[in-house]
Formats: C-alpha cells, sequence, structure tokens
C-alpha cells in the first residue's frame, strides 16, 4: 500500500482562467444592463399607453405621437429613442417618423390580450420598489406585507385578466370534466384569493344557476371585485374580506378555485387542507400555480428561470414570510405540490397546461 507524504506534493498549478470566457461573460452582462433598461421602459411605455397609440398610429413624429397620448413630448422622444436603439420602434431619420411594426404591436399591446409581454414588465418595476427593503431583510430576516406593493393588486389583476378573459370559461374550466355541466346546472364555487375577482366575475357571468364566494384579505382587492361585480349587474358573486387560512367551511362547495394563490400564502398546507374540508364529496379544486420543478437544477433551462427566483425573492415568498409564513417561494414547485395536495388528501390529481398561460401548471383535483 502507497502513502501519499503530503509534506512533499507540490502544489497543484492554478489554471489561468480563459479571457475569452470573461469577454463573452461581460458581454452578456452588457446585454443584460441593455435588457433590464428595455423592461423598464416597456413598462412605462405600457402604462402610458404609448404602445396603443403606436399601433394606431402611421408613422408619426415624436409630437404627433405625445399628442395622440396626451403626453409631455420630451419624455415621449427620450422613451422613443431606448425604443428605437432597442429595435422595438423603427425610426425614419428623414420624416424623423416613428413606427411599431405590426408583429411587435402583436406582444406589446393591450389588444395582443394573453400575448401581451408589455405588461409583465411592470412586475420588474415593482421589484425595484422594493430592493432597499429586501437587502435590509437580508441582513435581518423576515418579511415584507402587500402594503408594501401599492401596484401588486393592479399588476396581478391585469396579468391574469389577460388569461381569464381569453380562455377561463373555454378552455380551462374544462380541464375539470363535467364542471361547466355541473356550474350550467348550478353549484356553489369558491375562489382562494380571488384579487380583485375578474375570475370570479367572469365565472358568475357565463353561469347564472351558479353561485360563487370569492375570499381575499386585500381590502382594496375586495373593494375592486365588488365593483365589478355590481357594474357587470351580478347578482350570484359575493367578495369577502377574509383570511383563509381561519376558513373553516364544512362541505359547503362543490368547486374550489385557487389562480395563483397557494404559493404566496404564509400557510400553504393548512390552506390546502381547508379546502379539502370545504368541498362537497365528489367536489373538484382547480390549482393554478407557477409551472417549474422543485429543484433548481431542473429550472437551469427554464426560459423565465431567472425572473421566478426573482419575483419570488422580491415579492411572494417575502409577502408569506412577512406573516411568519413557510416562504414557499414561487418556483416551489410540480413535486411539491402534488406532495402537499397529497398530504392535504387530494388523492385524485390531474395535471394540464394551457396555451396561453405557459408560467402555469393547472393542477385539477378531486375529493
Ligand atoms: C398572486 S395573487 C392572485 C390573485 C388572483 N387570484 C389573480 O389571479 O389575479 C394572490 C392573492 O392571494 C391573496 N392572499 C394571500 N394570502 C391570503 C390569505 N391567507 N387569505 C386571503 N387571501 C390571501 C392576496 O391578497 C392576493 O390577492
Amino acid at each position: 500500500m502507497t502513502t501519499i507524504d503530503l509534506t512533499t506534493t507540490e502544489p497543484t498549478a492554478v489554471e489561468p482562467i480563459d479571457p475569452e470566457a470573461v469577454t463573452a461573460f461581460a458581454g452578456r452582462y452588457l446585454d443584460i444592463l441593455n435588457s433590464a433598461a428595455i423592461a423598464m421602459l416597456t413598462s412605462v411605455g405600457h402604462q402610458t399607453g404609448l404602445f396603443a397609440s403606436l399601433s394606431e398610429l402611421p408613422p408619426a413624429t415624436s409630437e404627433q405621437i405625445a399628442d395622440a397620448g396626451d403626453l409631455d413630448e420630451r419624455y415621449v422622444r427620450e422613451w422613443l429613442g431606448g425604443m428605437t436603439t432597442a429595435g422595438v420602434v423603427h425610426y425614419d431619420p428623414v420624416g424623423r417618423t416613428y413606427h411599431l411594426p405590426r408583429e411587435h404591436a402583436a406582444v406589446l399591446t393591450p389588444a395582443a390580450g394573453p400575448n401581451n409581454l408589455a405588461l409583465l414588465m411592470q412586475h420588474i418595476s415593482m421589484m425595484g420598489e422594493v430592493e432597499q427593503p429586501i437587502i435590509e431583510r437580508f441582513r435581518r430576516g423576515g418579511g415584507l406585507s402587500y402594503a408594501d406593493y401599492p401596484l401588486f393588486h393592479r399588476n396581478m389583476a391585469e396579468t391574469s385578466a389577460a388569461v381569464h378573459d381569453a380562455a377561463l370559461i373555454d378552455v380551462i374550466l374544462p380541464l375539470a370534466p363535467d364542471l361547466p355541466a355541473r356550474l350550467a346546472a348550478g353549484i356553489d364555487v369558491a375562489d382562494i384569493g380571488c384579487g380583485a375577482g375578474h375570475a370570479v366575475n367572469l365565472m358568475a357571468a357565463a353561469y347564472p344557476a351558479s353561485r360563487f364566494t370569492g375570499y381575499d384579505f386585500s381590502e382594496p382587492a375586495i373593494r375592486q371585485a365588488r365593483a365589478e361585480a355590481e357594474r357587470m349587474g351580478l347578482t350570484n358573486a359575493t367578495f369577502e374580506l377574509f383570511d383563509v387560512t381561519a376558513l373553516d367551511a364544512r362541505e359547503a362547495f362543490d368547486a374550489v378555485t385557487a389562480f395563483d394563490a397557494i404559493h404566496d400564502q404564509a400557510h400553504p398546507a393548512t390552506v390546502l387542507r381547508n379546502i379539502r374540508e370545504a368541498l362537497r364529496p365528489g367536489g373538484v379544486f382547480l390549482m393554478v400555480d407557477i409551472k417549474a420543478s422543485s429543484n433548481v437544477e431542473d429550472n437551469i433551462g427554464l426560459p423565465w428561470g431567472s425572473y421566478l427566483y426573482a419575483i419570488s425573492m422580491f415579492h411572494c415568498m417575502s409577502v408569506s414570510l412577512g406573516l411568519d409564513g413557510d416562504g414557499l417561494g414561487t418556483a416551489w414547485g410540480g413535486q411539491l405540490a402534488r406532495r402537499m395536495l397529497a398530504e392535504a388528501g387530494f388523492e385524485d390529481v390531474a395535471v394540464a397546461d394551457v396555451e396561453s398561460d405557459p408560467f402555469n401548471s393547472y393542477f385539477v383535483a378531486t375529493k
């Protein structure tokens, strides 16, 4: 048997770093710098209505574009500069006109519905608003409160409404076999973490024989939900300002939905158990939640993987931790979701995808 004399072992030579890899990586980061700036410009373009204006105008000067949106020309011209250098807007230096190609309008305007990627950029700017408190939480732990995000419910409502307007009634609800027929006949439905309530109101309008209750603990969101129900003249949609951790309904509903509202719960296991208790035998639970793996290594190739961990750190995980919660995180993943559903008593779970909503998995569980 040979032994190694460590005292005489030559130190291992350190490999020189690859200068080409350094240059390539630095280039990637310059690209990230520029892309981050484009994300912010896009968020502003969405909120000021500039993309919608541009899509309706022929090639136009900055003055014409500003006039069309009743905006300040100097700001509009600077924004157009950023959009032009990004290749989003095309510029004709002779006539000094700007133009949004129709192919770009198809992913940046409200008319694009769930394909409108501009509205998602608002989530990037929201993260910037809480950067300092989040850095502080790195040092001393804890979380944030929903009140720290004055625009969260507005942004979330806009994002989910784009999907629900396009697909809730015709694509999403039929994922649960028999659900549309039962809704048409008249059943009791609860929506957990309903936010601004648009999904509930759409379902209530489509199925007047059924009764819908939306639960959320955000006062502004519930106010918005009730106002929309009133505008729509709905008498079968009610909204309750309520913390679903305390939901103690027993066999009160035939169907329960939760649209992106489990992963940011403070106590998701309790809420899942409450949901199962609230269902009547044979009842259906439709849980829509982020499509990811529970293993970080599986998410490396996910095109929006870093976005998921970022929005989690800046919002979903933090609001859960802010309530002394589990801080599951946005990328809790399908494996953990299935395990927690099983632990809550949901043995029979099917998972589906919806084309207009690539970010989410659709779990259909039956009691
Ligand atoms: C990501 S948002 C989704 C909102 C809505 N379902 C949608 O798709 O637009 C999660 C919602 O759950 C609500 N929420 C979180 N924890 C809650 C709890 N324990 N009780 C009631 N609502 C809760 C939040 O206020 C928020 O409106």
